[in-house]
């Protein structure tokens, strides 16, 4: 497999692009030295690189893309929008549709507003809660990677480089699925924390009984129960992790794969504090979300359609069923090779993750890069297994022989007790590190 071209023009995106990409997550350091691809094309769960090289995909835009590239009831409804104007000086009737439809699709929500990245509808959640509850504090699931750009958020990772601390000291974390450390924390700062975010499920359900206690816990202390659903969101269901778990928080965010790649994404929740934003209350107002192109008109067309879609094509099932046969695949070849406690499988069958162990069975970037090493020439591409409904059983069959070539590489690895010989360069590096 060549990479020339590839190669050239990740030297000329460093040149002109910090971080040689505009989304960390996509950047050269997340692939083997050499063998970062730049994307001319993509359709279905296949994309072309600019050297000609072609991929079938795995987590295809950050997540955002389960129907694959250029879905044809996606494109066919952009492109209908695309003749009658992109965004008018007053709201495009196309609102009234694509709210409707969301409010459809997700029936525990009572009000929505549209914006353009999952990081501003997770912000204006932020400050819905504490405009609602007059406090400040935000207590936020310490276990979980992301929820926003902004710095409330970042300021909490290993790179808080220019925010203030004064940002940072009004959050506080919670692990995943421990009630009593939320109880503990919401009596500690009694009446001071105004919201809790978290995802509602990242790789296994629940435990049982935990959403409900969160709720009620919530509801005693007055906190804003705030589900990020940016990523259960149209894979759990089309109504996300609070469609499946029964469980209804006072605000969620959507966003990523409403839109199927189109940026739209969407603050949801309970009517009297979505209200706080509108013109219909006598409570002091809260500027809620209004930006130039928070409803520019394709990408709600695009979510209309994507919406429609997972009704009528079961796009959900589709996903899930997919990912079950992927899941199985790669752990029998993976026990096959004897890299099965290595190589290892996690999460809801509509969002695979992998981990790559080392020999004593902790994560290892040398393994990963390694493993993906093997994927890359193999005609795979993918930071993990999250599939698209657009994947046929043919591509998910030939990722798993692909993978089972990979896990006889990793054999020989730990047989010789170093990766450094099967990296190819160096090993690739975490998104959030202080120094690059
Ligand atoms: C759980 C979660 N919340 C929020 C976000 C932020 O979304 P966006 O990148 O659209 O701003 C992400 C992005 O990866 C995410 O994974």
């Amino acid at each position: 497999m060549d990479f020339t071209q590839s190669r050239e023009a990740n030297k000329r995106l460093h040149d002109m692009v910090p971080g040689g990409a505009h989304t960390y997550a996509k950047g050269e350091d997340q692939y083997p030295e050499g063998m970062a691809p730049v994307i001319a094309r993509g359709r279905g769960a296949h994309v072309w690189d600019v050297d000609g090289n072609e991929f079938v995909e795995y987590g295809s835009g950050l997540r955002s893309v389960s129907l694959g590239h250029a879905h044809p009831a996606v494109t066919a409804a952009v492109t209908a929008q695309l003749g009658l104007g992109s965004n008018f000086v007053r709201p495009a009737a196309i609102e009234i549709e694509a709210a409707h439809r969301f409010l459809t699709t997700v029936p525990t929500a009572e009000m929505v507003k549209f914006a353009k990245n999952g990081s501003d509808v997770t912000t204006a959640a932020v400050r819905l809660a504490r405009a609602a509850t007059g406090r400040t504090l935000v207590a936020l699931c310490g276990d979980q990677p992301f929820f926003s750009t902004d710095d409330w958020f970042i300021g909490t990772t290993a790179m808080p480089a220019g925010i203030p601390s004064a940002t940072t000291d009004q959050i506080v974390t919670f692990p995943y699925g421990d009630l009593p450390a939320v109880e503990r924390l919401f009596t500690d700062h009694s009446g001071q924390i105004a919201c809790l975010v978290l995802e509602a499920a990242t790789q296994t359900d629940p435990p049982a009984g935990y959403l409900e206690g969160l709720r009620e816990l919530c509801t005693r202390h007055g906190v804003v129960l705030v589900f990020d659903e940016m990523i259960t969101g149209f894979r759990w269901s089309a109504a996300g992790a609070q469609g499946v778990y029964g469980v209804t928080p006072d605000l969620s965010t959507f966003g990523k794969a409403i839109g199927n790649g189109f940026a739209v994404s969407a603050l949801a929740g309970r009517r009297d504090l979505m209200e706080l934003g509108g013109l219909r209350d006598d409570r002091e107002r809260v500027f809620l979300l209004s930006t130039t192109h928070g409803a520019e008109t394709h990408s709600l067309a695009a979510a209309m359609a994507v919406m429609d879609t997972y009704v009528t094509e079961g796009i959900a099932e589709q996903l899930h069923a997919l990912g079950a046969r992927l899941a199985a695949g790669v752990r029998a070849v993976a026990a096959n090779a004897g890299v099965g406690d290595h190589v290892v499988v996690r999460g809801r069958h509509s969002n695979l993750v992998f981990a790559t162990l080392d020999a004593d069975g902790r994560p290892s970037q040398e393994y990963r890069t390694l493993f993906l090493r093997q994927l890359v020439l193999g005609g795979i591409i993918g930071p993990s297994f999250v599939v698209s409904s657009a994947l046929t059983h043919e591509d998910i069959d030939r990722t798993v022989d692909v993978v089972a070539g990979a896990c006889a590489v990793y054999r020989r690895a730990l047989d010789a007790g170093d990766p450094s010989e099967f990296t190819g360069g160096r090993p690739v590096r975490p998104v959030f590190r202080p120094y690059s």
